[in-house]
C-alpha cells in the first residue's frame, strides 16, 4: 500500500501549506458544517491523478446533510461517509417509480452497498482517502471495493436528482452545453435513452462532464462502475445517472426497461442536475486536470 502512504503524506503536506485555503474553503462549505482542505494540482493535463483533498466533519449530522451527490462529496473521507436520508418519501416518485421499488431499492440495495463498503474500508488506508481518490485509483483495489463504493456513490446521485415534481427541460448554461455538444435537446434525449436502453445486463447510463475538455458526454457503465473510475476509457464527473439494474424497475415494469427509462424523465429534477454542473466548474480547480 505504498501508493496510499504517498497520498497520506501529500495530504499532510497540503494541510500544512494551505491553512489559508482551508479557512477560505470552509467559509464556502460552512452551510454543510465541514472544513475543507485543498488539493495539489497535477503537473500535466493528460494525467488523471486523484486530488489530495479531504473534508473533515464537525459532526456526523453535518456529513449526512453534505452527502447529497454534490461535488463536495468528492472530498469526503471514505471512513467518514454516512448513509444519507432519502430526500423524499418512498411514494414521492409515484407513478413513475412505485413505493415498494423505492423502499427496497433504497433501504436494502443502497444501504447494503454502503454497509459493505464501510466494512471493507474499516481499518484500512482507504478510510482516509476521498471518494475521488478511490475512484481515480480503482484498478488498485479488489472488486468488493469497486462494486460497493460505486453502489453507494451512484445511488446517492440517483436519488438526489429526482423529485416528486420533476420533469421539464434544462435551461441556462446546462441547456447551452447540451445544445453545443449534441446539437439539440431532442438529440441528447435520444442518445441518453439509447445508452440506457441498450446497456447489456446491469449498469447505468450517464451524462458527465469530460475531465479533459469540460464538455458533456454520454456513456453507460456495467455493474456499479461510474465515469469517475479509472477503469473507464473516458472519464468525467457524472451529473445525471439512471440505474438500469432490474431492481430499479422490475416490480412495476417487469422486462420493459424502455418504459422505465422514458418515464424517468418525468421525475428528473433538472435544477439538481444544473447544481452538479455548476459544482464541477466551481470545484474542478481542486482536481488534477
Ligand atoms: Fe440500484
Amino acid at each position: 500500500m505504498a501508493l496510499l502512504s504517498g497520498f497520506q503524506v501529500k495530504i499532510k503536506t497540503t494541510m500544512k501549506k494551505n491553512i489559508f485555503s482551508i479557512l477560505l474553503a470552509s467559509a464556502v462549505i460552512l452551510p454543510f458544517g465541514l472544513l475543507a482542505q485543498t488539493a495539489v494540482k497535477s503537473k500535466t493535463k493528460t494525467e488523471q491523478k486523484p486530488v489530495t483533498a479531504v473534508l473533515s466533519a464537525k459532526s456526523s449530522a453535518s456529513i449526512e446533510s453534505a452527502f447529497t451527490g454534490s461535488g463536495e462529496d468528492w472530498f469526503i473521507e471514505a471512513g467518514k461517509a454516512v448513509f444519507p436520508a432519502l430526500p423524499y418519501s418512498y411514494e414521492a416518485l409515484e407513478p413513475v417509480i412505485d413505493k415498494s421499488t423505492v423502499e427496497i431499492h433504497y433501504d436494502r440495495h443502497h444501504r447494503g452497498y454502503f454497509n459493505n463498503f464501510m466494512k471493507a474500508v474499516a481499518g484500512t488506508d482507504l478510510e482516509k482517502m476521498s471518494f475521488y481518490q478511490i475512484f481515480g485509483n480503482m484498478t488498485d483495489f479488489p472488486a468488493g471495493i469497486r462494486n460497493n463504493a460505486g453502489g453507494f456513490y451512484n445511488h446517492v446521485l440517483y436519488w438526489s436528482i429526482m423529485s416528486a415534481d420533476g420533469g421539464g427541460k434544462p435551461s441556462g448554461k446546462l441547456l447551452d452545453a447540451i445544445t453545443r455538444t449534441f446539437g439539440s435537446y431532442d438529440a441528447f434525449y435520444q442518445q441518453f435513452n439509447d445508452a440506457a436502453k441498450t446497456r447489456f445486463g446491469s449498469g447505468w447510463a450517464w451524462l458527465s462532464i469530460d475531465f479533459k475538455t469540460d464538455e458533456l458526454f454520454i456513456t453507460s457503465t456495467a455493474n456499479q462502475d461510474n465515469p469517475l473510475m479509472n477503469t473507464e476509457g473516458k472519464r468525467g464527473f457524472p451529473i445525471l445517472g439512471i440505474d438500469v439494474w432490474e431492481h430499479a424497475y422490475y416490480l412495476k415494469y417487469q422486462n420493459k426497461r424502455a418504459d422505465y427509462v422514458e418515464n424517468f424523465w418525468n421525475k428528473l429534477n433538472w435544477q439538481e442536475v444544473q447544481t452538479r454542473y455548476n459544482d464541477y466548474f466551481r470545484l474542478a480547480d481542486r482536481l488534477n486536470k
